[in-house]
């Protein structure tokens, strides 16, 4: 995998006011990323030239985002279950993602994007780990739209460690155990400020949630696209929110 160090755009760029988004859209974007494999099977190409252009609509996402107005977009982007595909496939996204973290530091600085991340991405090859690092630094200040990369994560794990987190503060009677709530839970949880998706977007036609943020979505909006991951462009995020403004939204109530 050849390497590109690329440089930041100038810090002024980055204190851009962050772009408004409309009332009544979602502030929080969650989706996942199906159907690569698929696409690319359907044009006759290996699996992996699918996540090849997959990395496309990521970006191409991403700036949508951006100019959208909406603050977090939380991308499912490796789960705890991907390390049983095959090595060379595992091995593949690794570089994707490490070349990825590399080639889009302008657009990012550009667009005023926040990178951050939840799982586990210290289980992640140590020279992803680096490139990884290297962009949340960079693009820590800035204050458009927090680009969230789910890597190396399950919504199971995250709330195993959640429960241990809780459970040792029990143990060191920081907390008593009929004093946990929600709240409690929530702080426990890797990002423990992150606002719930208002909508949670699946391509490729699967009726699913693949273990992914599932204390997070309770209230989610859902919406299923036909549309693989590589071809999700714009437009389609555009017919997502565009249906979710016409949903109503009563968490239980009435
Ligand atoms: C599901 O497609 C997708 C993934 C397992 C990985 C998602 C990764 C990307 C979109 C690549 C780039 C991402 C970043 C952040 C650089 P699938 O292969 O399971 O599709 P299939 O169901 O058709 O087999």
């Amino acid at each position: 995998m050849t390497k590109r160090k690329t440089e930041a755009a100038p810090q002024a760029e980055t204190q851009k006011r962050p772009a408004e988004a409309r009332p009544g859209d979602p502030r929080h974007v969650a989706i996942i990323m199906d159907g690569n494999g698929r696409w690319a099977r359907t044009k006759g190409w290996m699996r992996v030239k699918g996540h090849e252009e997959g990395a496309r609509a990521v970006r191409e996402t991403t700036e949508a985002c951006a100019q959208m107005g909406i603050e977090q977009l939380t991308l499912y982007a490796f789960s705890t279950e991907n390390w049983r595909r095959p090595k060379h496939e595992v091995a593949f996204l690794m570089g994707l993602l490490e070349r990825y973290l590399i080639d889009e530091r302008p657009t990012i600085m550009r667009n005023n994007v926040r990178l951050t991340t939840i799982g586990h991405p210290e289980g992640l090859p140590e020279s992803c780990q680096r490139e990884l690092r290297e962009t949340l630094a960079m693009s820590a200040e800035n204050r458009g739209v927090n680009l969230c990369l789910a890597l190396n994560y399950g919504a199971r794990q995250e709330i195993v460690d959640a429960t241990r987190r809780i459970a040792q503060q029990v143990r060191r009677a920081e907390i008593e155990p009929e004093d946990i709530t929600e709240e409690t839970i929530r702080k426990a949880l890797y990002q423990p400020t992150m606002r719930d998706p208002d909508l949670l977007i699946r391509t490729a036609g699967e009726m699913r949630i693949s273990n992914f943020l599932l204390w997070q979505i309770s209230y989610s909006e859902l919406w299923v696209t036909a549309v693989h991951w590589p071809e999700f462009r714009r437009e389609h995020l555009e017919a997502a929110i565009a249906d979710y403004r016409k949903r109503e939204r009563r968490y239980g109530g009435l």
